[in-house]
């Protein structure tokens, strides 16, 4: 969390801080800062968004830093926005991440005034007390980052120091190089308008960004980082005439599910092929996949595992990645280990694949980030292509996470030689339908929104699906309290009785899943006992089943995609609720997209 923006050349950098700072609200917005340097240093900060600081007009320095936060360490006031300063007011810090020894390490600044009750305020003082060591800055922030635990991206600027210098351990950041100059940035959303040039910077680098080059030093040694192309369009990353970029993204389903499997299915053949570069030999011999992940991108694992197990005789688990452990009786040999994340920064997931590669699993790591730190690490990275994700809430990259495993299983199955070629091949078909099948549910978006506003004051709300539309009915509940405020839940339609039945009341909307691959037939026992409760039911269904459901929606027949593409409806659903209720749809409160702590 927090967005980290810098800028360094021959142009004002006020403008280009403040219009990334806005690209990068999506990562935290408790509050918003910029620092602009020259001989002198000049602070604009406060709580609340980049649009609300105080800024001067026609600022003229050329260098500066941004920030926009979300709090761990002090409440979302004014005197916790970054940037930080130290106490000669010079230097200028802001950060990502967390100081786990913040509190040693103030009590190491005797006689230092600190103003925030933030960890990353010490680092503005460290700096300071270095620099009455040696005038290069590089060097002072190299001296202070070896004395931090914990997580970092840093970017700092100081009063007469030509160049911004930025470090990094564990909290991402890639620098950009422009035609005007260069910058750095926690991801290349905001730099897409300026540069399509990006390097990764890796854990333990701290960088010199001038205006005439960029030097990276790594462990007291100049290294390279290389110098990569994103293809992302930069318009992909607005809100192009959509009132939320949620909605957007929701609509970019049809299109980011083709580029999911674009390249990854023979169209005649109907064959998956994903180019694994981990060996046959290796994958022949695995018995058990362990699925990581969190929030939305764990619901999609839970999908991820029944297709696996449908298709291939090895065994799939799936763990939330912030309580992952290996497990007694794995064999690493015999283990692989799945991480997948839409950031590829999400400091769970990551710390779930560190865990496994120490005890030497293999790992995949499944992510829409090219260059992202799980993307880095894992032994393979296979891309979602699903384009830039803005909204706080995961909507097309779930659709798009689902169909990778998907691929991944047919890949592996068919490695294997266990796939049904029956099986295979139609899952292949309904893959290549599927963008089709999600258009369809979009063209009834009006009548989801009459839906959505008829049963909007629900005090709370139940998802319930059996089988593949288990995962759904998590996720359907996921993305209706995450950005209506609402209290939702989702089960496995069988659990219902054993407890939450207790909750069930004539206020309480009920959204049951009755597709093929959801076994309908059963879950329509459990519609029955919640009206009977007098709970108004509204299902999804496919293949015309009759149902004496208050409100009905159909999906096109899709075999086991059907519960994905219900999914839609989902989402539609909790979109137009919180609509409704004027909720701050894409930065929904205490949220962020990109979760960089544990
Ligand atoms: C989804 O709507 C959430 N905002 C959240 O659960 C998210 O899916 C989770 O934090 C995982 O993020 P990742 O996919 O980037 O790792
Ligand atoms: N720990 C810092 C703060 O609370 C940065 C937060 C973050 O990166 O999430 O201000």
């Amino acid at each position: 969390m927090c967005g980290i923006i810098g800028y360094v050349g021959e142009s004002p950098a006020q403008p280009r801080l403040v219009d990334g700072l806005q690209k990068l609200e999506y990562r935290g917005y408790d509050s918003a800062g910029i620092a602009l340097a020259d001989e002198a240093l000049s602070v604009f900060k406060q709580a609340g968004l980049v649009g609300d600081i105080d800024l001067p007009a026609g600022a003229t320095q050329t260098r500066g830093i941004g920030h926009t936060r979300w709090s761990t360490h002090g409440k979302p006031t004014d005197a916790n926005a970054h940037p930080h300063t130290d106490c000669t007011g010079t230097v200028a810090v802001v950060h990502n991440g967390i100081v786990g020894n913040y509190d040693d390490l103030r009590r190491d600044l005797p006689g230092h005034e600190f103003t925030s009750e933030t960890d990353t305020e010490v680092v503005a003082h460290l700096i300071e007390a270095e620099l009455e060591r040696t005038p290069d800055l590089r060097e002072a922030v190299t001296a202070v980052v070896e004395r931090i635990d914990g997580s970092y991206a840093l970017g700092v600027v100081a009063a007469g120091y030509d160049a911004i210098v930025a470090a990094r351990r564990s909290s991402p950041l890639v620098v950009g190089y422009g035609d005007d100059g260069n910058f750095i940035a926690s991801d290349v959303t905001p730099l897409l308008s300026h540069t399509r040039s990006v390097s990764y910077l890796e854990d333990g680098d701290v960088a010199r960004i001038a205006h005439g080059g960029v030097e990276i030093w790594n462990d007291g040694q100049t290294v390279d980082r290389p110098i990569h192309t994103i293809e992302w369009d930069a318009t992909a990353a607005e809100k192009g005439g959509y009132d939320h970029y949620m909605l957007k993204e929701i609509y970019e389903q049809p299109q980011a599910l083709r580029q999911a499997i674009a390249g990854r299915i023979d169209p005649v053949e109907k064959r998956a092929d994903l180019n694994l570069s981990l060996p046959e030999t290796f994958l022949n011999r695995i018995d058990e996949i362990q699925l990581v992940a969190c929030g939305t991108s764990y619901h999609a694992c839970l999908y991820g595992k029944q297709l696996i197990e449908t298709l291939s005789d090895v065994r799939a688990t799936v763990e939330f990645a912030s309580e992952y452990t290996v497990g007694s009786g794995r064999n690493p040999e015999r283990t692989l280990v799945v991480g997948v994340s839409q950031s590829g920064e999400t400091a769970d997931t990551l710390r779930a694949l560190r865990t496994a590669r120490r005890t030497g699993i293999r790992t995949i790591g499944v992510t829409n980030t090219v260059g992202s730190t799980v993307a880095r690490e894992c032994d393979e990275a296979l891309y979602i292509q699903a384009g830039p994700e803005i909204g706080v809430a995961a909507t097309k990259t779930f659709g798009s996470q689902v169909v990778t495993l998907g691929t991944l299983a047919l890949t592996i199955a068919d490695t294997r030689n266990e796939l049904n070629p029956t099986v295979g091949r139609e899952l292949c078909e309904n893959l290549q339908d599927l963008p089709g099948a999600v258009q369809q549910v979009l063209d009834h978006d009006s009548t989801v929104e009459e839906v959505a506003r008829e049963y909007a004051d629900g005090t709370a709300f139940f998802f319930i699906g059996r089988r593949l539309a288990s995962p759904v009915a998590l996720e359907g509940a996921l993305k209706l309290k995450e950005i209506s405020y609402d209290h939702a839940e989702g089960f496995p339609a069988g659990e219902l009785k054993h407890g939450p039945l207790a909750l069930v009341t004539d206020d309480t909307p009920v959204i049951a899943i009755l597709t093929d691959g959801a076994r309908p037939d059963e879950t329509k026992n459990n519609v029955k006992e919640v009206q009977s409760r007098g709970a108004p039911v509204i299902a999804v269904t496919s293949g015309g089943r009759e149902g004496d459901h208050d409100i009905g929606f159909e999906v096109p027949d899709l075999g086991l995609l059907e519960p994905l593409v219900a999914n839609v409806y989902l989402q539609l659903f909790a979109y137009h609720v919180a609509h409704s209720k004027g909720r701050s749809i894409d930065r929904p409160r205490n949220l962020a997209k990109s979760v960089t702590v544990e």
